[in-house]
């Protein structure tokens, strides 16, 4: 869930579909990626990779393995940072987001630091790119939870995927979907069921219009998802908090992070055919 919540905006569960998902949320990023980037950006580093609030860089956990000469896509890429460092250990990252302003952030990065992301405006489930063009795919908080046609956006990644191609994504853990929003001693205690899979919706109370949108798989779900589309699920890593990170990040904090999970890694392999 979002850190930025304007006070004309109610929160609603509700069903939503993937078009409004998407024209909630490219439009939404687009207004909060200045924001998001001024916050976030240095925690992140330019061209720095990192899975999630917890701090857990790519060169501490190895999930994607060596990128050398790989060509790797991440689906929503934002400003481009973890593309960046994959460029930097020798692949071929591209940068895919739904939102203009993110990708813009990109190319400021991408002249900042001398070390440019080709990236695209898309989605997740419409990727313009043709069958077998990755050895890797993989998505760092971005993209899968903000996507209603979960099953179209797995089945994208296993379409541009080579045989045998990683798959790694990291998401909100499941679990959090239990707790409120809160960073606070408040989001320690269960108050919804971790099985209602109701989107979360925020709604413009002056327009009615949906103005961003966020939606809850279980464990399970993501299991089946993978598998469905003939992915072998590798790992499932859940970072620990660090014993010297204090850093709050919109519901992620130490107070939380110390005795709940709040990210989730998923590693899988595409088919070898
Ligand atoms: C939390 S940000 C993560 C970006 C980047 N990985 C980072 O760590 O800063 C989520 C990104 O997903 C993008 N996004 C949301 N829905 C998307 C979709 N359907 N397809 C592609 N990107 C999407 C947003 O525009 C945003 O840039």
């Amino acid at each position: 869930m979002e850190d930025h919540l304007p006070q004309s905006v109610r929160v609603e569960r509700r069903p939503v579909t993937e078009h409004e998902s998407r024209h909630a949320n490219g439009p939404d990023w687009d207004r909060y990626a200045d924001e998001y980037q001024a916050t976030h950006g240095a925690f992140l580093g330019d061209a720095g990779f990192v899975w999630g609030p917890e701090g857990h860089t790519e060169d501490e956990l190895g999930i994607l393995g060596d990128v050398r000469d790989l060509d790797v896509l991440e689906v929503g890429s934002g400003a481009g940072q973890c593309s960046r460092w994959v460029r930097t250990r020798g692949g071929r990252g591209f940068g895919l987001d739904l939102s203009h302003r993110q990708l813009q952030h990109s190319l400021r990065l991408d002249e900042e630091t001398g070390v440019p992301v080709p990236s695209v405006r898309g989605t997740a489930t419409d990727l313009p790119f043709a069958d077998g063009s990755f050895d890797v795919v993989f998505c760092s908080f971005g993209a899968l939870q903000f996507v209603s046609d979960i099953d179209v956006a797995v089945a994208e990644a296993a379409r541009v995927l080579r045989p045998g191609g990683r798959f790694a994504f990291s998401v909100t853990h499941p679990t959090r979907w239990m707790f409120p929003d809160d960073p606070g001693e408040a989001g320690l205690t269960a108050t919804q069921s971790y099985w209602d899979r109701t989107p979360y919706v925020e709604v413009d109370d002056a327009t009615g219009v949906v103005s961003y949108v966020e939606h809850h798989r279980t464990l399970g779900d993501w299991v089946r998802l993978l598998h469905g589309h003939g992915f072998t699920l590798a790992d499932l890593v859940e970072p620990e908090w660090p014993e010297d990170h204090d850093r709050v990040w919109g519901g992620w904090s130490r107070t939380r992070g110390l005795l709940t999970p709040g990210t989730a890694i998923f590693v899988a392999l595409a088919a070898t055919r």
